[in-house]
């Protein structure tokens, strides 16, 4: 029998794919959440053009039917539905659990609405540590310096080529300190997504779905 958690997950993602209509041009997120979105989405049998923000997701979107394109040529998503490892009520997000948070954050940033699917364990009031960060593999050591304390992570280097590490330090201001990682050489990316990236996030709680709406609807 699934447990409470992956039930929480199976409704929030299912309600996320509520959300989609036909024809639309969705971004398809990473992680255990995103495993639910996918079925729920395939049932729907909705003409849909997909991109996935990982190997692992594209293999198993394509598998259930969905239809998957390279985002090299796509400039425009109507809706992103994705994961994360820590939301706060501002709706701050920390990414990258999966070290899937680069091609997360321009698949996010592509989106009209950026959707967030979790479990009742992702809702925080103050973002923690690890911030996963992507790293340029060239000058390694001397970026780890730069950004200590911060460890390489032991899974594989990204798609991309770049090294998965984890900053371990306070996080205080989060806006300050994605600008602090934005603005040092050799991070390609960091697992901060502010509020303003964020249109909803749907929180699986019991048998129940909560709807934080973090942008204004229009
Ligand atoms: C991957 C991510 C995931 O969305 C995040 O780690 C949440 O994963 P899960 O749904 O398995 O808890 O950012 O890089």
């Amino acid at each position: 029998m699934a447990t409470d958690l992956e039930n929480e997950k199976r409704l929030a993602a299912e309600a996320a794919a509520e959300l989609v209509r036909d024809g639309m041009t969705v971004g398809l997120g990473t992680g255990s959440t995103v495993a639910y979105l996918l079925p729920a989405l395939a049932r729907r049998n909705l003409s849909l053009r997909c991109v996935a923000t990982s190997l692992r997701t594209g293999e198993a979107a394509r598998a259930l039917g969905l239809v998957v394109e390279a985002f090299t040529g796509v400039e425009r998503l109507d809706i992103a539905i994705d994961g994360a490892d820590q939301v706060t009520p501002e709706g701050w997000l920390v990414k990258g659990g999966g070290g899937a948070h680069t091609r997360e954050k321009l698949v996010a940033v592509t989106a009209g609405r950026f959707i967030v699917i979790a479990d009742s364990t992702k809702p925080v009031e103050l973002l923690h540590p690890p911030v996963p960060l992507e790293l340029l593999a060239f000058g390694l050591s001397s970026t780890l310096r730069r950004l200590a304390p911060t460890k390489v992570r032991d899974v594989p280097v990204s798609p991309d080529g770049g090294v998965i590490a984890d900053f371990t330090g306070p996080l205080g201001d989060p806006a300050q300190l994605a600008a602090w990682f934005g603005a040092a050489p050799g991070v390609v990316e960091h697992g901060l997504f502010p509020p303003e990236l964020v249109d909803s996030i749907l929180i699986g709680r019991g048998s129940e779905v909560e709807l934080r709406q973090i942008r204004p609807r229009a």
